[in-house]
């Protein structure tokens, strides 16, 4: 199958390149806007592989899709802005990218007859103090991330009900490990860490999260490709959930780091107080994680401290200037 795979230099998007690229014989076209996260050092190792090719491009841009579609069986759109903080001081670019990109992708696919799935977030059915959500619950997100996110999925539905397009969404929640932008939790938790610099946690810190492992969604969502129904859309939950204090002080243990570091600072505006995916539906057609959440963190760890060469041009760069905006201080280095 030739895969067209939007948002490819992002960190799960490069991870499911590079798992597809060993499990099977895809050739897999690379299309991203290489935004501040997007990174060709995330596929930097598959560069020689004649399956793989990378084209620079926004999935809003009909004419740079159009490009990319061409010969394609299938298309898996992981592009997208990411980070609920950014969310909140700059929406723009989430109602761009998520709302109009989506569109353009799904006319191309329309025009060609293409297979499509669409790559979605626990977010989009906001916050569940008991119990976990299954595919039927109701949509309630809380920030402009996932409401844009959720305006998207039900876009994509909506071409397999009218136009009986190949549509799948699949729905992940939080994931962690090699290659994730310092924005997030764990990483900038973990650089923090070892640097021997301040931890900021929002609020009280038991806010929970369900915790996936990267290559685990990878393969959920390959599994989705192969073998989801159309028109369907499958939950791909992970097997750990945790509050996030108790994240920070594993980490602070991993990094051999005391807690006098946490710094509980002002919470986010309608934070989410948990997310709990289950996953039954995608376990129907065969997944399960593999990664439990002690182990994959401790992975995590060793990843970013054996690989300051990916981080170093983050934490010295732009990135410096959100932290200041976001925080309030000065990152050190
Ligand atoms: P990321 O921020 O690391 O990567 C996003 C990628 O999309 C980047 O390479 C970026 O350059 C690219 N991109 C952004 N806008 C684009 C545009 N307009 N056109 C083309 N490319 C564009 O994100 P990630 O964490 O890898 O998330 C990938 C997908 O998975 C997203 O759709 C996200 O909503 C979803 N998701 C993420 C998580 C998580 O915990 N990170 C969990 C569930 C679902
Ligand atoms: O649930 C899936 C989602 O997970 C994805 O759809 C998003 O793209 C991804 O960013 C992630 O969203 P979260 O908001 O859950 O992730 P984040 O890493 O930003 O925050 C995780 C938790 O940690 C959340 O409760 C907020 C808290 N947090 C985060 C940061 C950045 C802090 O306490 N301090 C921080 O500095």
């Amino acid at each position: 199958m030739r895969l067209l795979v939007c948002g490819g230099a992002g960190f799960i998007g490069s991870n499911f390149v590079r798992t597809r690229l060993r499990a099977c014989d895809d050739e897999i076209v690379v299309l991203d806007k290489l935004t501040y996260a997007g990174r060709r050092e995330n596929l930097q190792d598959l560069e020689g592989d004649p399956r793989f090719s990378f084209r620079q491009g926004a999935i809003e841009d009909p004419a740079a899709v159009a490009a990319a579609t061409d010969g394609v069986d299938a298309v898996v759109n992981f592009a997208a802005e990411t980070h609920v903080d950014r969310s909140i001081s700059e929406p723009d670019a989430f109602v761009r990218t998520h709302a109009l990109g989506t569109f353009v992708l799904l006319e191309a696919a329309r025009e060609r007859g293409l297979r499509y799935v669409q790559v979605s977030t626990d977010e989009v059915y906001g916050s569940i103090l008991e119990g976990s959500f299954d595919e039927s619950s109701p949509l309630a997100p809380s920030s402009p991330y996932s409401a844009t996110k959720a305006g998207a999925d039900l876009l994509v539905s909506s071409y397999h009900a009218t136009f009986g397009l190949e549509t799948l969404v699949c729905r992940g929640s939080n994931n962690y490990g090699p290659r994730q932008h310092p924005e997030k939790l764990i990483p900038l938790m973990v650089l923090n860490a070892l640097a021997g610099d301040r931890l900021p946690v929002y609020g009280d810190g038991l806010n929970v999260r369900n915790w996936l492992y990267v290559e685990d969604f990878a393969s959920g969502i390959g599994t989705v490709l192969d073998r989801g129904v159309a028109g369907e859309v499958y939950n791909v939950g992970g097997p750990d959930e945790c509050a996030n204090i108790v994240v920070v002080r594993r980490i602070l243990e991993l990094c051999r780091r005391d807690e006098s570091l946490i710094d509980h600072v002002a919470d986010r505006p309608g934070h989410d107080r948990r997310y709990s995916l289950g996953a039954d539906k995608v376990s129907a057609l065969g997944w399960a994680a593999a990664t439990a959440f002690d182990e994959g963190l401790e992975r995590t760890v060793a990843w970013y401290r054996d690989n300051a060469w990916w981080w170093e041009p983050i934490r010295s760069g732009a990135y410096r200037d959100y932290y200041l905006r976001q925080y309030g201080r000065e990152l050190r280095s």
